[in-house]
């Protein structure tokens, strides 16, 4: 690829921020339909993110994707916001028109066309969500826009499983009725009446970390999802209870893959993107 004064500049803000993968499969997005771009990780400290987010404005940057610590603070200094975003309350994508920025959230989008791949229709399904995190916030975004008919929401400090319900029902006043706040302890009570189990707490990352719950009751009648790149514990034992699975990749992918839409207005070809990173 030859760069020239034409070249159009996109980006990632995050910190840390080298081990990203969207770089590799922005870029070979970009080359795969010759589009004159690049796509540059900026390792952005927290306190910077003001300046980071003007800098787009004044280097003019034409969209970024923005990591954690990053995805809630950018908030204020952006000119617009997303209808999804005003839910989740985090932007993951800001695309620049003129100086003019606007955020958008594709998190939700990416989790739930990476979990169609392996549960096409997700409309009327009971779920068990751990975790009321950021992430959390864009999976249930998603999860309600589909129509499910139940979720569990376990997480460890139970009050924070509260305030999202309690947020989103300002939104939507059917959540209380779908969504049941319950303590990790609660979960292995539970497991029988989901279908699909969706693990979106960083534990697990670490080969150490101990069982959220008891794994061995997971059986072949669920779908498990853990939005953690490698192949954690719970995983593993999905995979030995011949349950159906799922890594991060595929929610990092599609959530790419919007992001790319929303700067270019084209399609990202998506076994480019997969390609790319070996997935
Ligand atoms: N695949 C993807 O595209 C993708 C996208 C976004 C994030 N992720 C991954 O998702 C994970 C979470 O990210 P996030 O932004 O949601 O983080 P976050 O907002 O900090 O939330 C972390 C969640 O994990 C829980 N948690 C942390 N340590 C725990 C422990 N020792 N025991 C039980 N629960 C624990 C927290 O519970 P408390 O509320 O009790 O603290 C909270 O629910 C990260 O590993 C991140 O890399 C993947």
């Amino acid at each position: 690829m030859t760069l020239d004064g034409n070249t159009l500049v996109y980006g990632l803000f995050g910190y840390p921020v080298k081990h990203s993968k969207s770089p590799t499969f922005q870029t070979a997005v970009f080359q795969h339909l010759g589009i004159n771009a690049v796509y540059v990780p900026f390792q952005v400290k927290p306190e910077d993110i003001e300046k980071a987010v003007e800098s787009l404005r004044v280097l003019d940057i034409k969209g970024v994707n923005v990591t954690i610590p990053h995805k809630e603070n950018v908030i204020p200094y952006l000119n617009e916001i997303s209808e999804e975003v005003k839910v989740i309350k985090a932007v993951n994508t800001i695309k620049n028109i003129d100086g003019y920025l606007i955020g958008y959230n594709t998190d939700w989008y990416g989790f739930i066309e990476g979990l169609k791949e392996i549960m096409p229709d997700i409309a009327g399904k009971r779920v068990l969500v751990i975790g009321a995190g950021g992430s959390s916030r864009a999976i249930i975004y998603g999860l309600l826009n589909q129509g499910v008919g139940k979720i569990y929401l376990a997480n460890r400090t139970i009050k924070r499983a509260e305030n999202l319900i309690e947020d989103f029902s300002n939104f939507y006043r059917i959540v209380k009725m779908i969504i049941k706040p319950i303590s990790l302890d609660e979960i292995n009570r539970i497991l029988n009446e989901v279908e699909l189990i969706v693990n979106t707490t960083s534990v697990g990352l670490n080969e150490d970390d101990p069982e959220i719950f008891d794994y061995n009751l997971i059986n072949s009648s669920h779908t498990v999802v853990d939005i953690i790149y490698e192949e954690t514990k719970l995983l593993q034992k999905a995979k030995e209870k011949n349950a159906n699975y799922q890594n991060g990749y595929p929610m990092l992918i599609y959530q790419g893959a919007k992001s790319f839409e929303i700067w270019t207005g084209k399609p990202a070809p998506i076994e480019v993107m997969k390609r790319a990173i070996g997935v």
